[in-house]
């Protein structure tokens, strides 16, 4: 047993990778976003240890099909994915726990292609407790665990010796403005070599009630994850935020093609910043924007990677379209 161990900690290594640019702090992040009108913050701040959790309940609900529609979708296509590109590296952006992950890995064993997987993530409790229970499911996989913040450039990510697969699932683009998400991928496109290709999980357009649901379930754990923000404000920048006096409200902007969640006042309100000595005034109705999730058709996704110097290989969605799995090359 302890000689298993010490084999399976070998397989597993933990670097982390610099910042290419400094990144914006909450505080920063406060001022630029929450402090100005329209009112908003940068989704990322969801994620802490409570909200990381409710995020995974939100996946389990019955209304938020992107998570196991993704993942069905990985399952039929993973196959055709790893013998079309024939990775020696998969680089994972935004990693997390690596459910999905395995329908590659599972993939790679059965077309015998040896790779080494090179999950990235800005916590690295996650990253190492997700490569501990992957090398003992994968006897054959090496992990290299990166930890750091995929907002903050790609710039010093290894430079790695044979093609590799950049995985990038979930549909978390979307949580990107549209010049935003350009440039992220095209920051992305420079990292890479000319043999290696970019697996992009993205959300799309459908049923308006389908997609209002998804960010309305009936359990109420999505207003829970939304609300949970401000507790991370309260304990981040000793704010004195009262979840009580906010509801969750998120709607699909057929205009912007996105879902908008926000945080709704339910009454007049002055809520204290002590870390930064301001207040904020809300009237009753007044909102802050805590996520865009945007939605793409086939075409607006082809774009967006065109721009980014990419070339889209190959499209997989399901036959009601819901969501779609791009292998795209550099050009
Ligand atoms: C993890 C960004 C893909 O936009 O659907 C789920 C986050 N927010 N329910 C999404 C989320 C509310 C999710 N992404």
């Amino acid at each position: 047993m302890a000689l298993t161990l010490e084999k399976e900690q070998q397989r597993i290594n933990c670097q982390k990778v610099s910042p290419t640019w400094g990144i914006p702090s909450l505080l920063d992040d406060v001022r630029d976003g929450l402090l100005q009108s329209p009112r908003k913050l940068p989704a990322k701040y969801f994620y802490d240890d409570h909200g990381s959790q409710l995020f995974d309940k939100i996946c389990d609900t019955q209304e938020y099909y992107p998570t196991r529609t993704e993942d069905a979708l990985l399952e039929t296509a993973a196959s055709d994915i790893i013998e079309l590109c024939k990775p020696k590296h998969v680089v994972e952006l935004g990693s997390g726990t690596s459910r999905k992950t395995r329908r590659l890995l599972t993939a790679c064993e059965k077309h015998d292609c040896q790779v080494k997987y090179w999950p990235f993530d800005v916590c690295e409790e996650i990253v190492r407790e997700a490569s501990e229970n992957l090398v003992d499911e994968y006897q054959w996989l090496d992990i290299n665990g990166l930890v750091g913040d995929y907002n903050a450039g790609l710039e010093h990510l290894p430079h790695l010796e044979g093609n590799s697969l950049y995985v990038f699932l979930g549909g978390t683009i979307g949580n990107f403005e549209h010049e935003a998400g350009v440039s992220f991928l095209s920051d992305l496109r420079k990292t890479m070599s000319s043999d290696d290709m970019l697996l992009m999980g993205a959300d799309r357009v459908k049923d308006e009630d389908v997609l209002n649901a998804a960010y309305n379930d009936k359990e109420g754990v999505t207003a829970a994850f939304n609300l949970n923000l401000l507790n991370v404000l309260n304990r981040e920048i000793e704010a004195d935020f009262d979840s009580e006096k906010f509801k969750h409200h998120a709607f699909f902007n057929q205009d912007e093609s996105q879902i908008e969640m926000h945080l709704i006042a339910t009454e007049p309100q002055t809520v204290k910043l002590s870390a930064l000595e301001e207040e904020i005034n809300f009237e009753k109705g007044d909102s802050i924007l805590t996520e865009i999730s945007r939605k793409f058709t086939f075409s607006t996704l082809r774009s967006m990677l065109e721009e980014a110097g990419f070339r889209l290989d190959e499209h997989f969605s399901p036959d009601n379209n819901y969501f779609s799995l791009v292998l795209a090359s550099p050009v």
